[in-house]
């Protein structure tokens, strides 16, 4: 049976990776924080708390990212932990270079010595390209320039290279994914997409009148999060090591967000819609579009849920958790998650398991 190891499981990609491993038969491991609440509602949500083997890792400490490799012991390892929000990258620059750069090192540098015949996946991003002075509306490819514009995409921009330099001086079967944004009913409730969903949901149902939103005109290249976790997947089957560009190939701002997902439940955004300049970055982005051809023609892979498609699933998903929870139901992700001995490893040894 082969064995991955994901760091971040309890992310949303980590979440939605670790049930498509599972569906094909791998034995998966996945590193999370210890906090005093434990953050597992995702896998609950997927019903995978059980199948999934969890291991206790501070990504900012060397020897416990050695600890959950000699656990583990896996054949793949997916590097996707991170403080992936860009605007609290600029209030945390610091601890965000640690958590989302430096870990990458930490993991390749233990990799090399306990298991250098293991794949590596690093979960890069569409930010790099930041002031790419690209004509707008260019699709981004692998070959374009980056430039990064968040201390976020700045410390991915180093996971990026040193990947790079792990494959190249160490023959290490690293990759990189470029992924544009992909969204889904797991996102944080920070991100935009999430947070107009549960926005109009809750409009919908009476709860609430507005929706408090900063810079409208940014635009992305939105996906589906369950199809790019597949995407990881595939990039690591591949007989040689290689950086890829996982997108749609479309761009919408987030003022057509709002708009689809008003427009989806009758609405006319206008009418909800506050500005908060608090919520407007420092810098951002103003635009940006993938191109998928190199992943397409290596791999097979392609999009299949597009912006309507997505910002409908989005809505009507929240439409039903707030439903839920007015007619005094629980979520049945709500249910007591602290780490139990089933499927769970809470010991430190350091020697298997
Ligand atoms: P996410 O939902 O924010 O998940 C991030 C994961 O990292 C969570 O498991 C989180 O743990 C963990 N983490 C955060 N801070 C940590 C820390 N200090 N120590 C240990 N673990 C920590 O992100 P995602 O959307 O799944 O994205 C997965 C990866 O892909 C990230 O590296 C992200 O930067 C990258 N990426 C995402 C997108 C996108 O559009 N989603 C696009 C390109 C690249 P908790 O659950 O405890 O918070
Ligand atoms: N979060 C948020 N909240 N963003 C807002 C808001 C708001 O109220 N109003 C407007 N925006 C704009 C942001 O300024 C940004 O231009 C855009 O919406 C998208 O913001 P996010 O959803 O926070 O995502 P992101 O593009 O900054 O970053 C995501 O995608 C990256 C890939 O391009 C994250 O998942 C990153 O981890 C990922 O690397």
């Amino acid at each position: 049976m082969r064995k991955a190891l994901i760091t971040g499981i309890t992310g949303q990609d980590g979440a939605y990776l670790a049930k498509f491993l599972l569906g094909k038969g791998y034995e998966v491991y996945g590193t999370y924080r210890r906090i005093s609440s434990p953050n597992f509602w995702r896998l609950q949500y997927l019903d995978i708390f059980h199948k999934v083997k969890l291991i206790p890792t501070d990504m900012t400490d060397q020897s416990s990212m050695q600890n959950a490799l000699y656990i583990s012991l896996p054949d793949e390892v997916y590097h996707l932990a991170a403080q992936s929000f860009v605007e609290s990258s600029f209030q945390t620059p610091h601890s965000t270079g640690e958590i989302t750069g430096l870990s990458v090192v930490a993991i390749l540098e233990n990799m090399k010595h306990i298991k250098p015949d293991a794949k590596f996946y690093f979960a890069g991003t569409s930010e790099l390209y930041g002031f790419s002075g690209i004509p707008k509306g260019k699709a981004l490819t692998e070959n374009d320039a980056f430039k990064p514009m968040s201390p976020y995409a700045v410390a991915k921009l180093y996971g990026y290279w040193i990947t790079r330099i792990y494959r190249d001086g160490y023959g290490i079967f690293a990759a990189n994914g470029i992924l544009f944004n992909h969204e889904s009913p797991l996102r944080g409730l920070e991100f935009v997409t999430r947070k107009i969903a549960t926005s109009v949901a809750k409009i919908k149902l009476g709860l609430s009148d507005k929706i408090v939103l900063g810079n409208l005109e940014a635009q992305r290249d939105w996906g589906y999060a369950p199809e790019y976790v597949e995407a990881m997947w595939k990039i690591l089957q591949q007989d040689m090591p290689d950086d890829y560009v996982v997108a749609t190939g479309e761009t919408h701002s987030v003022r057509e967000f709002l708009e689809s997902a008003c427009n989806h439940v009758g609405f006319d955004y206008e009418d909800y819609l506050a500005i908060d300049k608090e919520l407007m970055r420092p810098l951002d982005l103003p635009s940006l579009r993938g191109d998928y051809s190199k992943i397409q023609e290596a791999c097979g892979w392609s999009p299949k849920v597009k912006f309507k498609e997505l910002v409908e699933l989005m809505v009507d998903e929240e439409i039903e958790r707030w439903r839920m929870l007015l007619s005094g139901r629980t979520f049945p992700w709500d249910a007591p998650n602290y780490p139990s001995e089933r499927g769970v490893i809470v010991r430190n040894g350091g020697n298997g398991r």
